[in-house]
């Protein structure tokens, strides 16, 4: 099967006129990308993290686990510094290794740039190019932005698993969307395309 490289590196100038770099994640930016995480979990609950829960090292071994499960981990760097990241998890078993399952953050003061939307697209395409059938994921319901980006990607929703995920304020529920990627099916699992 012939597959279509996809372009995992990218540059430009963000909004305000500052130099951007999208690339694969390197070991090196755990300790930058367990403080990004720190920080979105501060501003509330819009992701499924408390502050201070991953320390870096853990955060180093998620990202070598994504790679050698066959996934995909892109940091976006702003000066220099990362400011946004975008992970999709291979899920494990032949029955279910069709479906990648995508998570982005964008710092605070990068967000409304338009680097949400070229980091899951290039996730996107990504999972195309590695035979993917779907993209799915989960997002609290009233995480109205988040919502407004994955469903102008083509994600819609699935449902609704209830008292998903435990928070310091209560259980909460999780919106699950979904994207087909219309890839052909695929038995043996999808191929390997490695981050590099
Ligand atoms: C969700 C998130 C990744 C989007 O990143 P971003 O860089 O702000 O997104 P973009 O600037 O590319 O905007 C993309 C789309 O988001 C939506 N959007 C952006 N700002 C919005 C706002 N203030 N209100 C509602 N929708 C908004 C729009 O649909 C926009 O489409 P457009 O490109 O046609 O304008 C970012 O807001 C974020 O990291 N939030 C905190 C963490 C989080 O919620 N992660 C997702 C958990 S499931």
């Amino acid at each position: 099967m012939t597959v279509t490289r996809p372009v995992l590196r990218r540059e430009g100038v963000t909004r305000n006129g500052r130099p951007y770099a999208i690339r694969p994640s390197q070991d090196a930016d755990a300790p930058g990308l367990a403080g990004l995480i720190d920080a979105v979990a501060g501003e509330g609950e819009l992701i499924a993290a408390v502050p201070g829960e991953l320390d870096t090292i853990e955060q180093s071994a998620r990202l070598v686990s994504i790679v050698l499960e066959g996934g995909l981990t892109l940091t976006l760097e702003v000066d220099g510094v990362p400011a946004g990241h975008v992970m999709v998890q291979r899920r494990a078993g032949r029955h279910y290794a069709h479906v990648g399952e995508i998570a982005i953050l964008v710092s605070n003061a990068q967000r409304g740039s338009g680097l949400g939307r070229i980091l899951m697209e290039m996730a996107i395409d990504w999972g195309r190019a590695v035979g993917l059938a779907k993209i799915s994921l989960r997002v609290f319901p009233d995480n109205t932005r988040a919502i407004a980006l994955y469903r102008s990607l083509g994600f819609e929703e699935e449902g609704l698993a209830r008292r998903e995920v435990r928070m310091p304020g209560g259980d909460r529920d999780m919106l699950l969307m979904g994207l087909a990627l219309g890839g052909p099916d695929v038995t043996g699992g999808p191929a390997i395309l490695r981050n590099e």
